[in-house]
């Protein structure tokens, strides 16, 4: 494959020789000549430039130089090529630009580098050959910022498109998880040996051996560092290359994936204001965790009596009681410009709610370190003490699969792990869910939950048999953090 660059610097151009580009070239996969331009200036000093038109500072690269060095490159072999002309006024350069050119170039054209320098290329030179069969012009800027010419640039792209040609990396898988891959996130933290330095270990999850957990593992800090330094490149990801687990993390970094896109989402303590709220997602939910066959009047009853705006009133001002509460956000504390379908943030804090909520937790702390389960239907041995009753953790059905509910519940072990009984820090969470509930044993077991018994619960009439599962505060969560 060939490239040719055009210069008045050619030596700038020596790190071609270099490392993976060098061997490329050694090995024939790559045809790279470099040419002065120079060589076509037609007088004693060989001057390229003169000054711009209509007045202004420094000078502009004469068109009929390049015209010259251009015209006698390009016709070397006949082969369609792209001229690329790097220019701070460019589009802006990408890995997908980079495949773009890596493709063309293995499908037979050339790429011919025009450097400019001083204040650039008179503009007809790209204009003339845009209009030449078998050239595609390119102007390309590598970012905003100003160079003093293009070798640099050309540099750099020959270098990314370089290295995606076939055999020019001996390991195409690591094109994959890069960043700016296939994946279309940032790549996470990479690690090597020696295992501790610095007081600094590399992740217990890339020594347990588990490849599951740690293709999760990288995937999840892809999408925090995605997340936290180029929040723009979200919006450019389909709901549909986003699994459960990520829509987790996402979850828990304040955004929703929602048919139109990201939404920000809050989780906040339930404060005494909230009673209402509480108590319009409760009732909107709670039938979603009753087994097939509930009689709705139970439902109604259940709702009527439980969890009214009164009983949430009194849960609200209990301090054994934590209640956390899932809400749309108004604005996200990161900035989502720039990415499609997305609300664009206004830079605000994260504050403020924009509707209904969206669900709840509910958790009761117990008064005393030793207090057990405390209820006579309830049938476990938990080993932990203290222990909180993780009580209700529910989230609206348009919402399933959306992370939200993992993210809650997240929030929710965050907040019990700082809590204190007597002094003594709380070591676990248990709950009660219904045995039939597949759906929810799943979605326990996945944040850490194991089943150590069984509970009776009466909803109307009707008992009700739930399996009862504990996890210790301080393990690793369903987003692997
Ligand atoms: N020439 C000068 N600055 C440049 C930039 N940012 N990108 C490409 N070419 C340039």
């Amino acid at each position: 494959m060939r490239v040719d660059v055009v210069t008045i610097f050619p030596d700038y151009l020596a790190p071609l020789g270099l490392s993976l580009v060098g061997k490329a070239r050694q090995a024939g996969l790559l045809d790279i000549r470099i040419h002065d331009l120079r060589d076509w200036a037609e007088d004693r000093h060989r001057t390229v430039d003169d000054t711009p038109a209509g007045g202004g500072p420094g000078m502009v690269m004469r068109p009929d130089v390049w015209g010259a060095a251009l015209d006698a490159v390009l016709a070397d072999d006949g082969a369609p090529a792209v001229l690329l002309v790097p220019t701070p006024a460019g589009e802006q350069f990408s890995q997908r630009l980079a495949h773009d050119l890596a493709a063309t170039l293995e499908a037979g054209s050339r790429l011919v580098v025009a450097c400019g320098r001083y204040e650039g290329i008179d503009s007809r030179v790209a204009e003339h050959y845009a209009s030449v069969p078998g050239v595609a012009v390119r102007e390309v800027s590598i970012g905003d910022y100003v160079l003093g010419g293009g070798e640099v640039a050309a540099l750099v792209v020959i270098e990314a498109v370089a290295r995606l040609l076939p055999g020019v990396i001996g390991n195409a898988e690591s094109l994959v998880e890069e960043s700016h891959g296939l994946a279309g996130l940032l790549e996470g933290p990479v690690y090597t040996r020696p295992l501790a330095w610095r007081g600094l270990e590399v992740p217990a999850v890339l020594r347990s051996g588990d490849h599951a957990r740690i293709a999760r593992w990288r995937r999840g800090r892809a999408l925090d560092r995605t997340v936290e330094r180029r929040p723009d490149m979200l919006g450019r990801l389909g709901p549909g290359q986003l699994d459960r687990a990520d829509r987790a993390v996402l979850a828990q970094h304040g955004l929703l994936v929602t048919p139109e896109g990201l939404r920000p989402l809050r989780i906040r303590p339930a404060g005494p204001d909230d009673a209402a709220a509480l108590a319009e997602v409760a009732a909107a939910t709670f039938a979603l965790a009753c087994p097939p066959g509930t009689e709705p009047a139970d439902i109604e009853a259940f709702v009527r009596d439980h969890l009214s705006p009164e009983a949430f009133a009194v849960h609200l001002a209990d301090p054994g009681c934590a209640i956390l509460l899932a809400e749309p956000g108004t604005t996200w504390s990161g900035d989502l410009a720039g990415s499609a379908g997305t609300t664009a943030s206004d830079g605000g804090d994260g504050t403020g709610s924009s509707g209904p909520a969206l669900g709840y937790t509910l958790a009761r702390i117990p008064l005393h370190p030793d207090d057990a389960p405390g209820d006579p239907d309830v049938d476990a041995v938990v080993p932990q003490r203290p222990v909180a009753e993780l009580s209700k953790c529910y989230v609206r059905s348009e919402h399933h699969g959306s992370g939200l509910a993992d993210a809650l519940l997240a929030a929710a072990h965050a907040d019990l792990a700082g809590r204190t009984v007597d002094g003594v820090p709380l070591a676990a969470v248990w709950l009660g869910t219904n045995r039939g509930n597949r759906r929810a044993r799943r979605f326990y077991a996945r944040a850490g939950y194991r089943v150590v018994g069984a509970r009776r619960f009466r909803v109307g009439a009707v008992l009700h048999h739930d399996v009862v599962m504990v996890r210790p505060l301080g393990t690793v969560d369903a987003a692997g953090r």
